[in-house]
């Protein structure tokens, strides 16, 4: 029995032994895999990707706008927009300029707004095939622009917000 008792002791101790050099073999052997920069690898491939883009096509966002929701747009735009674009008549400029009336105005024109040189570059008025370009992807649709959003991906969405922004209008502009 008490040979047993030994032999059993002998075992547990190692075992505990073997887990305390194991915890701390971790705790050594830890930080030097996390000083491995993971986030250095994507340096790269995203700078070049985005510079290499082509203007992405996109089908026509007319034939969607007649029935799109214009209460879903607004929702959508007071989520996603209004941290920098008023849209009430008279309403001040903020980071982005107001958009009161934006359907058919003329690209980069409202007054008393610092646009960025692309988009005073860009030229034309605002129909609703460039608006959605626009918020599609800002940057691939105005080199260099100060609109810093990130875009809306879903055809439904854009559709929704642009049907919005003609309503805020005087007489809103007829549909395509
Ligand atoms: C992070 C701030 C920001 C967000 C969010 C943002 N915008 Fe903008 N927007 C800007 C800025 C800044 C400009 C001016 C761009 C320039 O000068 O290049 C602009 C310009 C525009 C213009 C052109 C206006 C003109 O007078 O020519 C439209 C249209 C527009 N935004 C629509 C939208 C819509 C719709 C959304 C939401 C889906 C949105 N923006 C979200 C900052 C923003």
């Amino acid at each position: 029995m008490a040979s047993f008792n030994t032999v059993a002791g002998c075992v547990l101790a190692s075992a505990l032994f073997a887990m305390v050099v194991g915890k701390v073999s971790n705790a050594l052997v830890h930080p030097h895999k996390l000083e491995k920069p993971a986030i250095a690898v994507s340096d790269e491939a995203p700078t070049t990707a985005v510079a290499a883009a082509p203007a992405q096509e996109l089908p026509p966002i007319g034939p969607k706008l007649a029935s799109a929701n214009v209460e879903a747009g607004k929702a959508i735009f007071q989520k996603q927009c209004f941290t920098c674009h008023t849209i009430d008549k008279g309403g001040p400029n903020k980071v982005g300029p107001n958009l009161w009336e934006v359907v058919g105005r003329k690209k980069g024109s409202h007054e008393g707004f610092s646009y960025s040189s692309g988009m005073q570059a860009k030229g034309g008025d605002w129909t609703y095939e460039d608006i959605d370009h626009m918020i599609f992807k800002p940057t691939a649709y105005i080199k260099g622009t100060k609109m810093a959003f990130a875009g809306l991906p879903k055809e439904q969405e854009r559709a929704d917000v642009i049907a919005y922004l003609r309503s805020m209008a005087a007489s809103p502009k007829p549909l395509p």
